[in-house]
């Protein structure tokens, strides 16, 4: 036991490569943290990406039971807990609570056909006026339409419908339960009203039913049970609140809660991501409008699908073994540019601003001169140019973007963040939390239950810049030029990408 009476909040992120308890003290600041590593993503056929939900709640418990170990306390410290996960996969319960199959999670791309069928049925433009998107391949509800078309037998026995940290929220409570950001991006919720949106389910033969509760983020929405406790170390009846989709979370850990400022999150995926005090929507859904874990707010953001996953898959494949720093250390000895090498990071399609599940990455430019310092350096390129996308996308919504704080993997490179600034043309923070979504559910779960009066004064007390770089004028003119002709590579591809 801790001596002293110790207060601690627990945020929970259930990410894609693995699950992080983190322990925040009462004043937000960080005690400890844990992760406990997934399985590799089963990637079956191209386009295709799916998890166990079972190895999530496997390494949860890991998570929890590291982070109490690290501060030597046992589960009765913990006052409240928070969540943020992976967006939109689909967890598939049965009658039982069991689950039915493989959950079929973010980046996979395989529902095309099933988009399509569901703007062919409900149209586009109804689509967009039920939920603020158009239904994409990313979202779940294609998905779900996928199961129903090609796993019958599995859509059968359907009874619930989870996102996964809800599925983690579920085997510690035993209680059903989502939050409004994540429920945004299933396609099935009516983000203006923050309410699941009947029309669809009328439109799409869905039962109502199969799709629990959305809390707002902040609500308390279950308490560990006896079998959660056991499994965990945590105390029975600890509340939790709902908590939120990984990038409203981080958005919260990055203190993105009023105007002005914008994130950047370069994880797997890349994302751009700005608070909205009303809902704004590009009418051809190249970002996405959803709630925000501000009740009664709401965000837009662009998403690269493949941020950190070019970085990952290249160290994987060119460069095993070598650490990220040294990669980055490598692309730093290469010029502005890489020497004409651009790298187009559509490694699983690309959602902003193309939204085309068949776009393929690659480099385009190679010549014999070019040498690995130059490959690794045009793939943080490649990836910031996406990112540009999303901004312009986002700032042609009439968002205001002064600056942008900075955080996930990518972020912790001094060379990726002058990229970034040089290539989006504004001052990049960092805050003295790195933690992102883990952080933003642990004060999720501090405004939730007592730690903090609201979200906005969560942020408020947490946000701490510790170091902005500014964009240089020579060389944001000179990428700005670059970002023009990468924009020329896509859609003279776009038609080839049919082919491959
Ligand atoms: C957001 C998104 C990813 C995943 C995985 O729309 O798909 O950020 O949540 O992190």
């Amino acid at each position: 036991m801790m001596q002293g009476t110790s207060m601690y909040w627990l945020g929970i992120d259930v990410g894609t490569g693995g699950t992080r308890a983190l322990l925040l003290d009462e004043n937000g600041k960080i005690a400890a943290g844990h992760t406990e590593a997934h399985a590799e993503i089963r990637m079956e056929k191209p386009l295709w990406a799916e998890q166990e939900p079972e190895d999530w709640w496997r390494a949860a418990q890991g998570a929890i039971r590291g982070v109490l170990r690290k501060v030597g306390a046992d589960g009765s410290v913990v006052k409240g807990i928070g969540f943020s996960g992976q967006m939109h996969g689909l967890v598939m319960l049965d009658r039982e609570g069991a689950v039915i199959r493989p959950s079929l999670i973010w980046c996979d791309q395989r529902s095309q056909a099933q988009v399509d069928e569901i703007h062919g049925k409900l149209g586009r433009e109804k689509v967009v006026e039920w939920t603020a998107n158009p239904a994409i391949t990313g979202f779940t509800l294609p998905k779900l339409m996928w199961v129903k078309e090609h796993d019958g037998a599995s859509y059968k026995r359907l009874k619930t419908v989870l996102l996964p940290k809800d599925y983690v929220r579920y085997r510690l409570s035993g209680e059903l339960a989502q939050d409004v950001t994540d429920a945004s991006g299933t396609g099935l919720f009516d983000v203006r009203k923050r309410r699941w949106s009947r029309e669809m389910m009328k439109g799409l033969g869905l039962e109502a039913g199969w799709f629990p509760r959305a809390y707002e983020s902040a609500e308390i929405c279950a308490r560990v049970s006896r079998e959660g406790a056991e499994a965990t170390g945590l105390r029975e009846g600890t509340p939790m609140v709902a908590g939120a989709g990984d990038q409203a979370a981080s958005a919260v850990g990055n203190g993105i809660v009023e105007a002005g400022v914008a994130s950047c999150t370069l994880g797997t995926s890349g994302v751009v991501f700005a608070h909205m005090e009303e809902p704004a929507y590009d009418a051809a859904g190249r970002v996405h409008t959803f709630c925000h874990a501000v009740k009664g707010k709401w965000h837009v953001m662009g998403v690269t699908q493949g941020a950190g996953l070019s970085l990952q898959w290249f160290r994987n494949t060119l460069a095993p073994g070598m650490e990220y720093e040294a990669l980055l250390e490598e692309a730093g000895g290469a010029e502005e540019g890489s020497d004409g090498l651009f790298w187009l990071p559509y490694l699983m399609g690309e959602r902003t601003p193309h939204l085309d599940a068949l776009a393929r990455g690659g480099w385009i430019g190679l010549t014999a001169r070019h040498g690995r310092k130059e490959l690794i350096r045009s793939v943080v390129e490649g990836v910031t140019y996406s990112q540009r996308d999303c901004l312009d996308v986002i700032l042609a919504l009439g968002v205001e973007v002064k600056k942008v704080r900075a955080s996930g993997g990518g972020a912790r490179s001094v060379l990726w963040r002058q990229i970034l600034a040089d290539v989006l043309g504004r001052r990049v923070t960092t805050l003295e939390s790195q933690e992102g979504s883990a952080y933003g559910a642990g004060l999720l779960a501090m405004a939730g239950t007592g730690g903090y009066g609201s979200v906005g004064e969560a942020c408020r007390a947490t946000a701490v810049e510790v170091t902005e770089v500014a964009p240089r004028g020579r060389e944001s003119r000179y990428y700005a030029g670059r970002h023009k002709v990468y924009r020329t590579l896509y859609p003279a591809l776009k038609r080839s990408f049919r082919l491959f």
